[in-house]
């Protein structure tokens, strides 16, 4: 099975492109199932057909669905979402450190709708699934979120619960508190479960290729670039950039002169930023790119005879490197982080990473646990983060806030 997700900055041409995928997918046999995660749904559009929350077959072999956000959200985060909202209103009864691991949150409803990959993985009834992501800063608040989950699940919830498996009964008679019930702490775990799994799945890149989506234009090309490093950061495997909107050759209108040098411009800027990743590019249709039939000939333009399931390009997106005097460096390639954005803090066996405002919480591969970062550089041609870990659990550059534990 594979898993294909279409991500970029709204009005590129990610509906287009993840439809014509499928489509492409379901012609070339494959059992395909496209669904959208983006809230402003437009895949129904896309095909031209009518679609609901389940998957509903298109064309031989297509499955399309736009999925319902309040049974989403009901199914995964119910009990969950009436304790925090409960929980978030009552201030001061948490931590800051706990607030801030909240503010993720309000990136809920579209997770609840990735979470539709799981069941899709699990029922088996699919070769390919297809995903229309929702905007990139929605997306990537998503995509990070497993990991910060992961943390709260296993540092704060055991000892929570407990506290308050004693506490309650007392507590709830005297003060106004809002409680999590069991129910609450199952829902968690159960969710935690799934995103957990939802996570180990996006970042297999045997299973999932992350597809950047742009048009050459100076605001989307930026973008798209700080989009890359994050998802370098967290792990997620991009195999293609997609440039969509291209003016095609036969464009030749002195109108449009200024335009074609403005897109080579880009085209060349992307051609060096995104390396060693493929670029394809897709011409600017003389319409809107409706229905199935046009669809076909966007997945043409985009994949020639190629198979859309392939692999275009295998990188590893965080090595261990040995350097001398037993020295280790965690090479994170990435490629368009600024110099100076970058923060480290180190806990135990756990690396917190921040590019600007995006998190990483890393732990440790073995070869490095036990020993401390004792800095950090953006550097080499390739721009990669290495992360200097000493020689012995006694090197130490900068005492590590007290954690958690
Ligand atoms: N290459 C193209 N040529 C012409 N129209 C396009 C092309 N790509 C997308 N469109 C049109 O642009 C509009 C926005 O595309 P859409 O795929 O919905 O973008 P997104 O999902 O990124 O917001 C749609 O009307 C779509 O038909
Ligand atoms: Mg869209």
């Amino acid at each position: 099975m594979r898993i294909l997700f279409y991500t970029g900055k709204g009005g590129v041409g990610k509906t287009s492109i993840a439809a014509a995928t499928a489509v492409r997918c379901a012609d070339l046999g494959y059992r395909t199932v496209v669904l959208s995660t983006d809230l402003a749904h437009s895949l129904a559009d896309s095909l031209d057909v009518r679609l609901g929350p389940e998957p509903r077959e298109v064309t031989p072999h297509l499955w399309a669905q736009e999925t319902d956000i309040h049974h989403n959200l009901q199914t995964h985060w119910g009990t969950v979402q009436e304790w925090l909202t409960a929980l978030l209103a009552w201030q001061g009864v948490v931590d800051s450190l706990v607030a801030d691991e909240l503010t993720v949150l309000p990136g809920m409803d579209e997770l609840a709708n990735l979470l539709w990959i799981n069941r899709h993985r699990e029922a088996g009834s699919y070769d390919v699934i297809v995903v229309d992501a929702a905007p990139t800063g929605e997306t990537l608040r998503l995509l990070s979120f497993p990991d910060v989950l992961r943390w709260w699940m296993e540092h704060i919830f055991p000892v929570h619960r407990r506290a308050m498996g004693m506490a309650r009964p007392l507590m709830s008679a005297f003060v106004n508190v809002p409680l999590p019930s069991e129910r609450v702490y199952d829902n968690i775990k159960e969710l935690y479960a799934h995103l957990d799994q939802l996570h180990r799945m996006l970042v297999d890149p045997e299973l999932t290729s992350v597809r950047q989506v742009l048009n050459p234009e100076k605001m989307v090309v930026a973008e798209a670039q700080r989009t890359h490093a994050y998802l370098q950061l967290f792990g997620y495997p991009t195999d293609l950039v997609v440039v969509n909107r291209v003016l095609p050759p036969e464009v030749v209108d002195p109108f449009f002169a200024a335009w074609k040098d403005t897109q080579a411009t880009y085209l060349r800027q992307i051609a060096e930023g995104f390396q060693p990743l493929p670029i394809r590019t897709v011409p600017l249709f003389e319409n809107e790119v409706l229905g199935l039939g046009l669809l076909r000939r966007m997945g043409e333009a985009l994949y020639g005879r190629d198979d859309p399931t392939h692999i275009f390009f295998r990188g590893r997106t965080q090595t261990v490197e040995r350097g001398p005097d037993g020295t280790f460096e965690l090479v994170i390639p990435l490629q368009f982080a600024a110099r100076g954005d970058v923060q480290l803090r180190q806990t135990g066996d756990e690396l917190y990473v921040r590019v600007g405002a995006h998190r990483r919480h890393i732990v440790l591969p073995r070869a490095l646990a036990g020993r401390h970062a004792t800095g950090a550089k953006l550097d080499g041609p390739a721009r990669a983060l290495r992360v200097r870990f000493g020689s012995s659990a006694g090197d130490r550059a900068t005492p590590a806030p007290p954690g958690p534990r």
